[in-house]
C-alpha cells in the first residue's frame, strides 16, 4: 500500500501582513520562542512519515535553504567550544534520512500556482501540503499531519484539515459544505474560497493542511485566476470533487494563524508558557501583568 511520503511547503508568499519584518527575510523563518515556523511544520511532516520535503520558494527565501542545510562553520565553532547540546540542536533541524528539494516560484501567482510548481517532483502520487504559517498544536496527541495520514491510509482519497470558525470570519478561508453536518471525517460536497458570511455554505474552514491525490495537478493546470486574481488551490479542489471523493477532517488540536499578528502573538504566549526553559518564569511574568 502506497503511503504519503512527499510533503510540499509553499513558502513563496509575500508575507505582506508582517512588513517590515518580512522585507528581507521570510515569514516562515519568524520564530515562536526559539524555533522558526517552518521547522514546526517540517517536524510535523517528518513525524507523519514524510521523507521528501519540497519547498516552493521565492524572492528573499534563501534563509530557509540555509536553515535546513549543514552549517559547517557554526558546527565547528560549537564543537570547539564543547557546546554539545547546542550542536545537537543545530544538526537536528532535519533528520538525515529526509531529502529537501527546493523549487522556485518566480512570481507569487497564488497558492494553487505554488502547489503546481511541485508537479514534476511529486508526479501522480498522493502528497501532503503544509502551510507553515498555520501552527498546529496537537496538545500532546499525534501531530495533525499524522492524524490526516491515518485518515488517508484508511479511505485512500484527498483529505482537507478543517475547523469550525465564527460565521463573521468565513471571508478569510476556504469553506466546505459536507454531506452530513457532524462527525470527525465527512465527505465534501462543495468548497468555495473566501465567501461572505451570508453566502458561506457552512462555517467549516479549511486550514493549511491537505493531503491531495496526484489528480489535483490536472485541475491546477486548467485553473483560471480566482479570488484576488490568484490561482486558488480551493478552486482546483472544487473541480477535483467532480471526479473523486474528498474528505474534510476535523483535526484534534489547536491552530494558530501565525500569518496574522494576533495569531502569532497568541502562539508565542501559549508555546512560551509550555517551554521547558522559560515557561514557568514567563507564566509568572504574565500573571504579574494582568
Ligand atoms: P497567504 O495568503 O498567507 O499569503 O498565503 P502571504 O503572501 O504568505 O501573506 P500575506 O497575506 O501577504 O501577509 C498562504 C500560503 O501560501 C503561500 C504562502 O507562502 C503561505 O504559506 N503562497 C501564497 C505561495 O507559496 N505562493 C503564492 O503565490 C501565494
Amino acid at each position: 500500500m502506497k503511503r504519503v511520503t512527499k510533503a510540499v511547503f509553499p513558502v513563496a508568499g509575500l508575507g505582506s501582513r508582517f512588513l517590515p519584518a518580512t522585507k528581507a527575510s521570510p515569514k516562515e523563518m519568524m520564530p515562536i520562542v526559539d524555533k522558526p515556523l517552518i521547522q514546526y511544520a517540517v517536524e510535523e511532516a517528518v513525524a507523519a512519515g514524510m521523507t521528501d520535503l519540497v519547498f516552493i520558494t521565492g524572492r528573499s527565501k534563501r534563509a530557509i535553504e540555509d536553515h535546513f542545510d549543514k552549517a559547517y562553520e557554526l558546527e565547528t565553532e560549537l564543537e570547539m567550544r564543547g557546546k554539545a547540546d547546542l550542536l545537537k540542536i543545530v544538526r537536528d533541524t532535519v533528520p538525515s534520512h529526509v531529502n529537501c528539494i527546493y523549487i522556485r516560484q518566480a512570481e507569487a501567482l497564488g497558492l494553487g500556482h505554488a502547489v503546481l510548481c511541485a508537479a514534476s517532483v511529486v508526479g501522480d502520487e498522493p502528497f501532503a501540503v503544509l502551510l507553515a504559517d498555520d501552527l498546529l498544536d496537537s496538545l500532546g496527541g499525534s501531530p495533525v499531519m499524522q492524524q490526516m495520514a491515518e485518515v488517508y491510509n484508511y479511505h485512500r482519497c484527498s483529505v482537507l484539515g478543517v475547523m469550525n470558525v465564527p460565521r463573521e470570519q468565513t471571508r478569510q478561508y476556504g469553506i466546505v459544505s459536507t454531506e452530513r453536518d457532524s462527525g470527525e471525517v465527512q465527505r465534501v460536497s462543495g468548497i468555495v474560497e473566501k465567501p461572505k458570511p451570508e453566502e458561506a455554505p457552512s462555517t467549516q474552514a479549511v486550514i493549511g493542511r491537505y493531503i491531495l491525490t496526484g489528480r489535483i495537478f490536472d485541475h491546477l493546470r486548467q485553473l483560471e485566476p480566482g479570488a484576488g486574481g490568484e490561482l486558488q488551490l480551493t478552486d482546483a479542489i472544487a473541480s477535483l470533487l467532480k471526479e473523486e471523493a474528498v474528505l474534510a477532517y476535523q483535526f484534534r488540536g489547536v491552530r494558530y494563524d501565525c500569518g496574522s499578528k494576533l495569531g502569532y502573538l497568541q502562539a508565542t504566549v501559549e508555546l512560551g508558557l509550555k517551554h521547558p526553559e522559560v515557561g514557568e518564569e514567563f507564566g509568572a511574568f504574565l500573571a504579574s501583568r494582568v
